[in-house]
């Protein structure tokens, strides 16, 4: 999916957002566990103020679970904020979310009338719409023949104290750090056609190398790991099958199988930043990006 955001877009999302927020108690912002950071963008931070918010930290069955400890801790820390890391596809966790809109919103939610008003928002591709589902769809099997909710223009009545909008909040990707939007296309998160597979699969297996070089080992079943990023991107493609008449690597080919790979977790659960280092660019990392082979 690629989608295009210009100023207009961002003003009116921005408008948007903003007038919702007059009308909710709680945000839930849906990030990817295995890059918080650079899934999230800083305008709801600014417009939040003290409005209690929940960061899903949403796909966390790709995510190095070591990693997404660190962001939870690091969430914490802002006062009205929780971290909830999860699955949008697995109802009992997604059930987490009613638990903590109840603990964050306590005033709300108990008597008729007084429901806590939710609004689910983030960039595209985090899983809003999956969340959304999970949270509203599957409770109807819970309350056997009942129909568990009541679709309106605009909200869904979850019929447990919670009313969520049906339509999420959709926030543009910020594109200007350079690093960020990597990790973003390496995620799957941005289409390739801004960055195309070679580029983005050369980011993607210098950063393996450098901090999962054990996954990159065992899963291309490779002895050692050659030095160069692009030897490695070789390697993998050989290990994949990307040939082309001669025996020669199609590299283009076995980036984006290498891709597809990285983010179905076929080589392990990985995250690709944490709160320490999340929002330093790496000039090294970006000249080798875009190195061309
Ligand atoms: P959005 O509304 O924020 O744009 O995201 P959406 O729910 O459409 O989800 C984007 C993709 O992420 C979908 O995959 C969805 O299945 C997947 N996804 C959502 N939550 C999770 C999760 O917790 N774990 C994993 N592994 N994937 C998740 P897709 O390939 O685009 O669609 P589909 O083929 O799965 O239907």
């Amino acid at each position: 999916m690629t989608i295009k955001w210009y100023p207009g877009h961002m003003s009116k999302a921005r408008e948007q957002i903003k007038e919702l927020l007059r009308k909710i108690d709680v945000i839930i912002e849906v990030l990817d566990a295995r890059l918080p950071y650079s899934s999230s963008n800083h305008l709801l931070e600014e417009l939040r103020r003290d409005k209690p918010c929940i960061k899903v930290l949403n796909k966390n069955d790709l995510a190095d679970p070591v990693v997404t400890q660190l962001w939870v801790n690091h969430f914490q820390k802002t006062s009205g904020v929780r971290a909830l890391p999860l699955s949008a596809k697995h109802l009992p966790q997604v059930k987490q979310v009613v638990k903590v809109c109840k603990n964050l919103v306590p005033n709300r939610g108990n008597n008729p009338g007084y429901p806590i008003r939710a609004m689910v928002c983030g960039i595209p591709n985090v899983g809003k719409s999956t969340l959304i589902n999970t949270l509203a769809g599957k409770s109807i099997a819970k309350v056997g023949d009942k129909p568990a909710i009541t679709v309106t223009t605009q909200q869904i009545d979850l019929r447990n104290g919670i009313l969520i909008f049906d339509t999420p909040g959709i926030l543009w990707p910020v594109m200007s750090n350079q690093t960020g939007a990597y990790r973003l296309a390496t995620s799957g998160a941005i289409g390739a056609n801004a960055l195309d597979y070679t580029n983005v699969g050369m980011f993607a297996v210098e950063f393996m190398m450098r901090r999962y070089p054990e996954l990159l080992k065992e899963r291309y079943r490779l002895a050692e790991l050659p030095e160069a990023p692009h030897e490695s991107i070789e390697a993998i493609g050989r290990c994949l099958g990307c040939l082309v008449s001669g025996g020669v690597v199609d590299v283009n080919r076995a980036a984006e199988a290498f891709l597809r790979e990285l983010r179905a977790a076929k080589i392990g659960r990985v995250s690709f930043e944490e709160p320490a280092t999340a929002a330093v660019q790496d000039p090294n990392l970006l000249l080798s990006s875009t190195l061309e082979f």
